[in-house]
C-alpha cells in the first residue's frame, strides 16, 4: 500500500477528529460568519507525485480555503432559498460518506439502504399528508426531481399517444401547458427533448398574481380537443410564493387527460402551518410531486425527492430501466432504484433525511415552519412601513419579495442589494418581478430567529440612509 495511504488508515481516527474539530469550529461561530466574501481567481494548482496526507491536506486546505466558506448554513443567508442542516441531519450525511452505501436494492443480497429508503419516503408521505399511493425516491434537487417527474409524465402522454418515448423516441410532438415553471422545470424539458420553449402558457390571474388563472387554464384545455398533455403547476413560486390553485385544478383532472406535476420544492412545507396548509388542498390528486429536502428539511446539499403515484410504476421503470444490465434482473420484479430514476449508483441520501425527521418529529419541522413564516410576516412588515422600501408582492409565506420606493427604485435597488450583501451580515438575491428590478429574502433556515430580523432591519436602514 502507497505510504501515504498506509499511515492514514492507521490514523484515520485522527484524520476524522480534525476533521471534525475544523466543521464544529465553523457551525459554533457561524452567527459571525461572513454572509459573503471576496473571491479572487483560484490558485495554479498541481497534482504532486507524493500527497501530504490526510491530516496535512486538512491543514492546507484550512489555512488557504476555511475563512473563505460563507455562512450559508447559517440564519441571515436568505439568498436562492438555502436551507441550513440539523444537528441530526448533519450526523445522518456524515454517516452516509461513512457507510458509503450504493443504494439500490430492497431485496435480496445487498444492504438496509433502500429500506431505509423506502422507509424515509413513509415518513415524508406522513409529514406531506400525502396518501401512500405515491412511491418516491431521492435524487439530487428539485431540477433533478421535475426531470424525473417530468419524463414520466412524457413517457405517460407517449402511452397515450401510441408511443413508447422510452424505447423509440419521440414521434410527434405534445403540449406542456404551465403558468409560471419554475426555470429548472423549463430545463428539465429541454433536457427532456420536451423543447424548452414548446410550453403553451396560460394566464395568470389579475393583480400581479404569479398563480394559474383557472378558467384560461380550461380554455385551454378544451382547445386541445381530447389530446393528452402535461399539466406543470406552482405550489409555490419563487419569486412570490404564489399557489396555483391545486383544488380547482384536482377537479380539472377528473375531467380531462393530462399528467398534472406540482413542483412544490419549498412550498409543500406549508402543510405544516395552519394559517397556509389550505395551500396544498388537492394536492394528492396529483401524478407528480417535486420537494426539495436541502430547503426547508434543512438537511445537506444535495437532497430532493420526488413522489409519483404508484400506478405508474410501468411507465417509470420504462422510462428510466437500466436495461441492458442483465446482472441486475427484471426491473418490474427486482425492485432497483437504479430503474425509476436518472442516476444508476446513488449515494444514501435518505439517510440524513431519515435522522433529522426521525430527531424532531412533526412537531420539530412545524415549529421551523411557522417560525420561519413568522419572520418573513416581520421583515415584511418593517418593509412596507417602511418609506424608504415597497412591498413587490404580499408576503404569502416564508419570502418577502420587495424593492426600493421612489424615483430611481431600479437602479437604488441594484445599489442597495450589493452595499446590503456587502456587510456580510445578511445575504439575499436579486429579482426582477412586475418589470421592476427586485430583491428576494427567503426564509428556509432552522435558525433564523425574530433576533435576525431585528438585526438585519437596522442594517437595511443603515444602508438606505447612506445611499
Ligand atoms: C419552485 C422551485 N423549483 C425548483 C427549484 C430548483 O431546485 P434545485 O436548485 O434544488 O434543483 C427551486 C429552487 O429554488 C424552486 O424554488
Amino acid at each position: 500500500m502507497n505510504e501515504r495511504l498506509e499511515k492514514d488508515l492507521k490514523s484515520i481516527d485522527q484524520v476524522l477528529n480534525q476533521t471534525l474539530d475544523l466543521g464544529l469550529a465553523y457551525l459554533n461561530r457561524l452567527d459571525s460568519v461572513p454572509t459573503s466574501v471576496e473571491v479572487a481567481e483560484a490558485d495554479k494548482i498541481i497534482l504532486e507525485d507524493v500527497g501530504l496526507g490526510g491530516s496535512n491536506t486538512i491543514e492546507q486546505f484550512k489555512n488557504k480555503y476555511e475563512k473563505l466558506m460563507v455562512a450559508s448554513a447559517g440564519p441571515r443567508y436568505w439568498g436562492f432559498v438555502t436551507g441550513g442542516s440539523t444537528p441530526a441531519a448533519l450526523a445522518g450525511d456524515i454517516l452516509a460518506s461513512i457507510y458509503d452505501q450504493n443504494t439500490q436494492t430492497n431485496k435480496g443480497h445487498g444492504d438496509v439502504s433502500a429500506l431505509i429508503e423506502f422507509q424515509t419516503i413513509d415518513l415524508l408521505l406522513d409529514l406531506f399528508e400525502l396518501p401512500k399511493d405515491f412511491m418516491g425516491g431521492f435524487v439530487t434537487g428539485a431540477t433533478m426531481s421535475n426531470f424525473t417527474c417530468l419524463g414520466v409524465a412524457r413517457q405517460w402522454v407517449g402511452n397515450q399517444l401510441g408511443m413508447d418515448i422510452g424505447k423509440d423516441g419521440m414521434t410527434r410532438p405534445f403540449k406542456v401547458l404551465s403558468a409560471v415553471p419554475h426555470s429548472s422545470a423549463i430545463k428539465a424539458l429541454s433536457m427532456l427533448g420536451l423543447g424548452s420553449k414548446n410550453i403553451v402558457k396560460v394566464k395568470v390571474l389579475e393583480g400581479n398574481r404569479e398563480a394559474i388563472d383557472i378558467v384560461d387554464l380550461e380554455q385551454k384545455i378544451k382547445g386541445l380537443h381530447g389530446e393528452p398533455f402535461i399539466l406543470i403547476s406552482s405550489g409555490g413560486t419563487v419569486n412570490t410564493v404564489d399557489f396555483d390553485d391545486l383544488e380547482a385544478i384536482a377537479k380539472l383532472k377528473a375531467k380531462y387527460n393530462f399528467w398534472w406535476h406540482i413542483d412544490a420544492a419549498f412550498g409543500g412545507f406549508a402543510i405544516l402551518s395552519k394559517d397556509h396548509r389550505h395551500l396544498l388542498k388537492g394536492w394528492e390528486k396529483a401524478d407528480s410531486i417535486t420537494i426539495d429536502g436541502h430547503k426547508w428539511l434543512n438537511v445537506p446539499y444535495e437532497s430532493a425527492f420526488y413522489f409519483i403515484k404508484k400506478e405508474h410504476r410501468l411507465l417509470q421503470v420504462e422510462t428510466f430501466q437500466n436495461s441492458n444490465a442483465p446482472y441486475l434482473g427484471d426491473p418490474l420484479d427486482n425492485f432497483n432504484y437504479l430503474n425509476f430514476l436518472p442516476e444508476n449508483s446513488r449515494r444514501f441520501k435518505a439517510l440524513p433525511a431519515w435522522f433529522t425527521l426521525t430527531a424532531y418529529g412533526r412537531m420539530g419541522y412545524q415549529e421551523i415552519i411557522e417560525r420561519n413564516i413568522a419572520c418573513a410576516v416581520e421583515l415584511g412588515n418593517f418593509i412596507e412601513q417602511h418609506d424608504k422600501f415597497q412591498l413587490l408582492a404580499p408576503v404569502r409565506l416564508n419570502t418577502v419579495c420587495f424593492a426600493l420606493a421612489g424615483a430611481d427604485a431600479d437602479s437604488k435597488t441594484k445599489v442597495f442589494l450589493n452595499k446590503l450583501n456587502d456587510t456580510g451580515k445578511v445575504f439575499m438575491t436579486p429579482t426582477n418581478f412586475d418589470g421592476k428590478s427586485g430583491i428576494r429574502a427567503a426564509i428556509v433556515n432552522w435558525r433564523t430567529t425574530i433576533k435576525d430580523i431585528e438585526l438585519v432591519q437596522s442594517l437595511m436602514t443603515e444602508v438606505v440612509s447612506g445611499l
